[in-house]
């Protein structure tokens, strides 16, 4: 029992070591100079005393997002505020500005922080003006997100977690977006491109390197979700009340 066990233990840090998932949150959240995007770096660009505030047209925005939820829980509102401020910001947060969106919403600056350090969709130090996120959670692993680990690594020359010299791309390994059906997929800053072949990754970042914006979505033109071979179901006009069969109505 003990042996057979022990054998399965063997088998199974043998395929661990053949790859190491997700390297990018280890490279992100250690304490060091590779704490790429999560971890507060006291920087020049980045201290805690800097003047930071939201522009007029943000704050009125600020005013419509607060007046969404009731009277005592504009706390509800750090999400979008913090998400306002990483996009005033060149797509990052630096501390003065989770410092400003605590101020606007009367809250303790720690509060923030925590969100701001939980969700990765918050970072908290530079990136490129295209922010590649590359999904490699299982079904998209299945579906050969390797390869597209490799190709954006190929052409941009640049590991995970890095940013090009020219600051036009940083490139990450995240969890699941959610597009699992069309994998593999990868974000560019809010676009998804799904159904990647390593062509396709060259294709858009050289695309976006040349200034132009690659058609997002689908890249074998499916419609949204739809199998690839086409409908398998709800093939036929709908029938039933509302839909023309009730004459008599
Ligand atoms: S697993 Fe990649 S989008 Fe869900």
């Amino acid at each position: 029992m003990l042996s057979s066990h022990l054998k399965r233990l063997a088998k199974l840090t043998v395929t661990q070591a053949a790859r190491c998932l997700h390297t990018t949150g280890v490279v992100q959240s250690g304490a060091g100079p590779h704490n790429a995007l999560l971890s507060h770096l006291e920087e020049d660009e980045n201290k805690a005393d800097m003047a930071w505030e939201f522009t007029e047209e943000n704050k009125d925005r600020c005013t419509g997002i607060i007046a969404q939820y009731p009277d005592g829980h504009q706390q509800a509102a750090a999400i979008p505020l913090l998400d306002l401020a990483q996009r005033q910001h060149g797509g990052w947060l630096p501390l003065a500005a989770m410092n400003h969106v605590a101020a606007v919403l009367d809250m303790a600056p720690m509060r923030i922080y925590e969100v701001a350090t939980f969700y990765t969709m918050f970072n908290r130090n530079p990136v490129g003006k295209y922010h590649v996120q590359i999904c490699t959670t299982t079904p998209c692993m299945l579906r050969d997100s390797d390869m597209v680990v490799r190709a954006c690594k190929e052409n941009l020359g640049i590991g995970m977690g890095e940013t090009t010299a020219d600051k036009l791309f940083t490139v990450c390994e995240v969890e699941c977006l959610g597009a699992c059906v069309n994998a593999p997929m990868m974000q560019v800053n809010d676009a998804y491109y799904e159904d990647l072949s390593e062509e396709d990754v060259h294709e858009i970042l050289d695309g976006l390197r040349e200034g132009r914006t690659p058609k997002p979505g689908s890249r074998i033109d499916r419609f949204a979700s739809e199998p690839i071979n086409g409908l398998t179901s709800l093939t036929s006009p709908p029938t039933g009340p509302g839909f023309g069969m009730r004459e008599d109505l």
